[in-house]
C-alpha cells in the first residue's frame, strides 16, 4: 500500500483538518511517513501573505521530486484553493499536481486519489517528459461553498489525551482584512448531539481535553435533532461539562461582539473549562476598528475583560493584533500599545497588516509602507513580551495542573505540559505521566514558558 505525508500550513482548523484526512487514509490503509512518501498532500492558509510564498516555494521543492520519481502524486488542499486567482495559476503553471480539493470537499479527497492513480493506470503513468510538459491526469474539484457539513469522518489524533471538535465552520464577520469568508464560506453548526456524542467517544478513547473549534465559536447556533431547539455556545459549554471522564475544555476562536455576559460567568461555574480565553482585539483604536468591521470599540473591548476579570480572577487573555492596517496613523497605533499596556495580555499573535487579494481592505488607497509596518511591529512585541514576562512571574510559587504533553524536544529527562491558563511548563518527570494531570509548583519564569517541579 502506498505511503504518505501531509504538510500543514496555517491554523489549527487547518491542523484539524488534515488529521481528518489522515484519518481517512488510513482507514484505507494508506500508512503515514516522513520518509520517502507515495503522496505528498499540503494543506494550505491564505491567511497572510507569507503563507502563499511558502506554498509555492514548497511545490517547487516537489517537482524535482516529481521529475526525479514521476509516481509521486502530489494533492493540493485547503484556503488557497478557494481562490480563484491561485487555482488559474495552478492549472496553468503547475500541470503535474495530481489532485486539487477545497475545503468544501475534504471528505471527497480519498476518492478523488484513487480515481487519479485509475487514470494514471488506464492511460500510462506520468513520463519524466510529461511532468515537464504538461500533460495532465489531474483529478481537480471544488466547491464554493457547501449547506450540509458531512458527519462521522475519521481523524488520526495527533495526541492520545487531547483533541481539536469543530463544532462550526465558517464566518458570517467579513472583517475588512480577512480572507476566511471566502474561504471558509458561511457559518454553520454542528447539531449539539453531535458533537456531544463525539466528546463522549474521545472521552472513551482516552481524552481528557477537548479544544472546541471555529472561526466564530460563540456565534455557534446548533439545532437539536430531535425538537430542532436552538443552543448557543454557553449552552454546549454546560453540557460538554457534564460529560464524566473529560477534564478540560477549552476553545477558539472567540468574537468580542459574541462575548455574552453567560458565558462570561460559564467561565466561573464550569469547572472544566479553562481559565483562559483567545480573545482577538485586532487593534486598539475604535477608529481602525470600525475601518475593519470589527463591530465594537475599544472600550467595549476593554469593558469585556474588566468583566471576565472580575468574574475569573487568574483568566489568562490572549489576542490578536494587526499592525500597520491601511490609513492606520501614529496616534492610532499608539492607542493600540495603550491597549496592550492596560490589558497586560498573557501571550498575543501580532501581524504585520497583508492586503489579501479580493478583501476590502486591499482596495483601500492608503496602504501603509512596509517600513513603517515593521517599525511598529517591533514597538509592539517589546510591549507584549514585557506583559507575558509579567504574568509569567506572578506564576513562580503557585502549584498548577499541569497536562503533561510529552517530552521535551531538546532536554532530555524533561516534559512539558500546560497549565489551565495554557501556560507551557517544562519539568523533570518520567515519560510514563504523558498524557496525565500532575500538580507541578511553579519555580521559574520568563517570557514564553515556565519552569517547575512536580509535588
Ligand atoms: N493581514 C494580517 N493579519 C491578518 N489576520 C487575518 N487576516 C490578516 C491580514 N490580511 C490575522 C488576524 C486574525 C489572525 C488569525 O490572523 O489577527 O485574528
Ligand atoms: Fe476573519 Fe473576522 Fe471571520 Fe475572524 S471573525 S475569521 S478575522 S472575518
Amino acid at each position: 500500500m502506498k505511503s504518505y505525508q501531509i504538510i500543514t500550513f496555517g491554523c489549527q482548523m487547518n491542523e484539524h483538518d488534515s488529521e481528518v484526512i489522515s484519518g481517512m487514509l488510513a482507514q484505507r490503509g494508506y500508512t503515514e511517513t516522513e520518509e520517502n512518501p507515495d503522496i505528498v498532500i499540503i494543506n494550505t492558509c491564505s491567511i497572510r501573505e507569507n503563507a502563499d510564498k511558502r506554498f509555492f516555494g514548497t511545490l517547487g521543492q516537489l517537482k524535482k521530486v516529481k521529475i526525479a520519481n514521476p509516481d509521486f502524486a502530489v494533492c493540493v488542499c485547503g484556503c488557497m484553493m478557494q481562490q480563484e486567482h491561485i487555482t488559474t495559476k495552478l492549472r496553468q503553471s503547475y500541470p503535474w499536481v495530481d489532485v486539487i480539493f477545497g475545503t468544501h470537499n475534504i471528505h471527497e479527497f480519498p476518492d478523488m486519489l484513487e480515481e487519479m492513480f485509475e487514470k494514471r493506470a488506464a492511460e500510462g503513468e506520468w513520463t519524466v517528459k510529461q511532468v515537464r510538459s504538461s500533460k495532465e491526469f489531474r483529478v481537480d474539484r471544488i466547491y464554493e461553498d457547501r449547506a450540509e457539513i458531512v458527519e462521522g469522518l475519521p481523524a488520526r489524533r495527533l495526541f492520545r489525551h487531547k483533541s481539536f471538535v469543530n463544532i462550526m465552520y465558517g464566518c458570517n464577520n467579513f472583517c475588512t482584512y480577512c480572507i476566511v469568508p471566502y474561504t471558509r464560506g458561511r457559518e454553520k453548526s454542528r447539531h449539539p448531539e453531535d458533537i456531544l456524542d463525539e466528546v463522549r467517544g474521545l472521552v472513551a478513547d482516552g481524552v481528557k481535553e477537548v479544544t472546541l473549534l471555529g472561526q466564530n465559536v460563540n456565534s455557534y447556533k446548533g439545532k437539536t435533532k430531535i425538537d430542532e431547539k436552538t443552543w448557543d455556545f454557553t449552552d454546549l459549554i454546560y453540557a460538554l461539562n457534564d460529560i464524566d471522564g473529560l477534564e478540560r475544555i477549552r476553545f477558539m476562536t472567540s468574537h468580542p461582539k459574541d462575548l455574552s455576559d453567560r458565558l462570561i460567568e460559564a467561565f466561573a461555574k464550569c469547572e472544566k473549562l479553562c481559565n483562559y480565553i483567545h480573545l482577538p482585539v485586532q487593534a486598539g483604536s475604535s477608529n481602525v476598528l470600525k475601518r475593519m468591521n470589527r463591530k465594537y470599540t475599544r472600550e467595549q473591548y476593554l469593558e469585556l475583560v474588566r468583566k471576565l476579570r472580575e468574574a475569573v480572577p487568574g483568566i489568562a487573555i490572549s489576542t490578536d493584533i494587526i499592525v500597520g492596517f491601511p490609513g492606520e496613523t501614529e496616534e492610532e497605533f499608539e492607542e493600540t500599545l495603550s491597549l496592550a499596556k492596560e490589558v497586560c495580555y498573557d501571550s498575543a499573535f501580532t501581524f504585520l497588516y497583508s492586503p489579501r487579494k479580493g478583501t476590502p481592505a486591499a482596495e483601500y488607497v492608503d496602504q501603509i509602507p512596509e517600513e513603517t509596518k515593521h517599525v511598529r511591529f517591533n514597538r509592539l512585541v517589546d510591549i507584549m513580551n514585557e506583559g507575558s514576562k509579567s504574568r509569567n512571574a506572578a506564576f513562580v510559587g503557585r502549584v498548577c495542573r499541569v497536562l503533561v504533553d510529552g517530552p521535551d524536544k531538546k532536554e532530555s529527562g524533561i516534559l512539558n505540559g500546560r497549565t489551565e491558563e495554557f501556560k507551557l511548563v517544562d519539568f523533570e518527570g518520567p515519560e510514563e505521566l504523558i498524557g496525565q494531570i500532575v500538580d507541578v509548583e511553579i519555580t521559574a519564569s520568563n517570557t514564553f514558558s515556565l519552569r517547575g517541579r512536580m509535588v
